[in-house]
């Protein structure tokens, strides 16, 4: 059943995805000029429709659909490496994650729908215009109330969470370990992303340095297939490198005896 106010794309037949917001009447689609509001409500998720003589389906948007609409800016974890983090940090419902940065909340919108509905994603950005343009991309999913930014820099920010899983996705990801072993309970999860091999060595050596244990390395290497008529091939468009992620585990620093 769809709703008012629910976020939907229509896929059109070059596949295509135009976004809108569901509303009674006339609705104006950027891409595609007014389309009839009341009719796409009445239709379901999946639906086929005839739009102005030509055909669509509409669908309700998962969270790839969701990465892959957004307002763009920084670089952006993709939902290969995004689903490489949510199983390695183990991230389920009700888990409360601190990252940093936000950026333009690509991986955000990943562990929101990881974490939802009891869950929490606590964001902390430098910069005021990422802050706001994640915001806004944030705003588009059905979970943003389950999330809160903070201007500031996780090298020192003081926050009353105590996360079960921490991401850190910035250019000096070492500078920020200390804080974030205030920031990230003992036995929690940390993931670092960096697109250069000599910002992983840091990183891990660094991690190692500060209480994180089983601390493992690895690039994911995922290629698009083109299915023709003719033959099967991989993608030319196909993205070659994204960056590297390091895992690990922090021990608690007292010892029990
Ligand atoms: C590559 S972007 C993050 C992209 C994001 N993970 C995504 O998937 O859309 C890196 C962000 O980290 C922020 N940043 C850099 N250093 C930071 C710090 N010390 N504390 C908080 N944010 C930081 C930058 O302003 C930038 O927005």
């Amino acid at each position: 059943m769809l709703k008012e106010g629910q976020l939907v794309f229509l896929l059109d037949d070059k596949g295509r995805k135009h976004w809108l917001r569901l509303e009674r009447g006339m609705v104006k689609v950027p891409s595609l000029g007014v389309v009839d509001g009341g009719r796409l409500l009445q239709s379901g998720d999946g639906a086929r429709l005839v739009l102005a003589g030509k055909p669509f389906v509409l669908f309700t948007p998962g969270t790839v659909d969701l990465m892959g609409s957004l307002e763009r800016g920084a670089q952006v974890i993709t939902p290969k490496d995004a689903a490489t983090i949510a199983l390695e940090l183990d991230l389920k419902d009700g888990d409360v994650v601190i990252e940093a940065g936000l950026g333009s909340a690509s991986l955000t919108v990943a562990l929101l729908a990881m974490v939802a509905p009891n869950g929490k994603v606590v964001s902390v950005e430098l910069r005021s215009e990422f802050l706001e343009k994640g915001r806004r991309n944030i705003n588009r999913t059905l979970h943003a109330h389950l999330w809160t930014g903070h201007l500031g820099d996780v090298k020192d920010i003081s926050l009353e969470t105590i996360a079960d899983a921490v991401v850190l996705d910035m250019p000096d990801p070492w500078e920020a370990l200390p804080n974030v072993c205030r920031l990230l309970r003992p036995g929690g999860r940390l993931c670092i992303y960096v697109p250069n091999t000599n910002q992983l060595e840091r990183a891990v050596k660094d991690m190692r340095a500060n209480g994180f244990v089983e601390v493992r390395a690895l690039e994911n290497i995922q290629r698009e297939m083109e299915v023709h008529e003719m033959g099967v091939r991989p993608s030319y468009e196909t993205l070659g490198h994204t960056g590297y992620l390091a895992f690990g585990r922090l021990v608690r620093s007292t010892e029990v005896n």
